[in-house]
């Protein structure tokens, strides 16, 4: 069998997870973790653009992703997970990367431009935070990756990421080869309040969630604003709730729909339903958790084992930059 192709994915390390990390990234790590060789790792130094005044969480939340991403179905038999900030060579890449990138084409990046402007960061921006696509550059490229499976927002870096790998090559010799972004399949989860899903904005639901909290977050879901009681006719489509029910209940969806817009189905008894069809979607991935949360050795067995493998990686694709560039340690001459 032809050598599977490479795919590699980061997140921010944002303790435990939610729905939407499960819709929009770990469902689908899951499933291409047969098909490709996979690496997975926790983006550290990243949450620094933004939150370097406090660090004392990076590693318990670094440790409760992980935790989330094994109880989600991540297998450490096919995938490699790592620490960013645990492989010291995504450093030395960055910083020659760098050189390559200008610092307008830095500020053209859309995401980028889109987090300044929603922290009112506009003329006190880090060198970091503006720098941190050539990171993320690094972090790809080091493992020569094929392939890049995130959700939409991240499409500018992995424009960036193609940038400096062909300039690289280029300049250098063929070291990289140009990633894609694999795209999500599935549109974003929008969190319970109808806006975009936000551990920091309470609209999520954790994947550690138990049901009776499950529970009480849904009842307070955002629906439709024109059906008050029983009996009012509804309009699924613009109800945070009824998008719930397409992902989570797909079998119900029609009688939910038929049934919402005549008025016979309540919003009381309609998010009573999903409730309990999200605490039975989630009950495996809660079981898996409470029985990893006991074995800390074997959490950090995994991360210790996986930072083996990447560091083997980033290691001799360091050897073959610092061969080409010729910088990085001893020639004869
Ligand atoms: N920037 C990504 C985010 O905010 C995280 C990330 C860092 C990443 N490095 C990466 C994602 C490399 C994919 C590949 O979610």
């Amino acid at each position: 069998m032809a050598e599977k192709k490479r795919i590699l994915s980061g997140m921010r390390p944002s303790g435990k997870l939610h729905l939407g990390n499960l819709t929009g990234a770990l469902e689908n790590w899951v499933k291409l973790q047969d098909k490709y060789q996979s690496f997975h790792f926790v983006a550290d130094w990243h949450t620094l653009t933004t939150d370097y005044e406090h660090t004392d969480k990076i590693w318990p939340d670094t440790v409760e992703m992980i935790i989330d991403w094994l109880a989600a179905g991540i297998d450490p038999e096919k995938a490699v997970i790592f620490v960013q900030s645990h492989i010291k060579e995504h450093a030395e890449l960055h910083l020659l990367f760098s050189m390559l990138v200008t610092v307008p084409r830095l500020e053209r990046n859309p995401t980028v431009k889109e987090q300044i402007r929603e922290l009112h960061l506009e003329d006190r921006v880090s060198y970091g935070h503006l720098g941190y696509p050539v990171l993320q550059a690094a972090d790809i490229l080091i493992y020569r990756a094929h392939g890049v499976p995130v959700g939409e927002d991240q499409v500018p870096h992995i424009e960036l990421t193609r940038e400096i790998a062909r300039r690289f090559n280029q300049l250098y010799g063929e070291v990289f080869p140009v990633p894609k972004a694999l795209l999500t399949p599935f549109s974003r989860l929008p969190g319970l309040d109808g806006t975009k899903m936000s551990k920091s904005k309470g609209n999520t639901i954790l994947l550690s969630d138990p049901p009776d909290e499950i529970e009480k977050k849904v009842r307070l879901a955002v629906t439709d604003p024109a059906k008050v009681r029983m009996g009012d006719p509804g309009h699924p489509e613009i109800c945070t709730v009824f998008t719930y029910h397409k992902k989570f209940n797909p079998d119900e969806v029609p009688e939910i729909e038929r049934d919402c817009r005549s008025g016979v189905l309540g919003c009381v008894a309609c998010k009573k339903n999903l409730a309990q069809k999200l605490a039975d979607y989630l009950a495996p991935l809660r079981e898996k958790r409470k029985e990893l949360e006991g074995r800390r050795n074997y959490i950090r067995e995994v991360i210790l084992e996986g930072n083996r493998k990447a560091r083997e990686e980033a290691q001799a694709t360091m050897d073959l930059v610092r061969e080409k560039m010729k910088i990085g340690k001893f020639w004869d001459v």
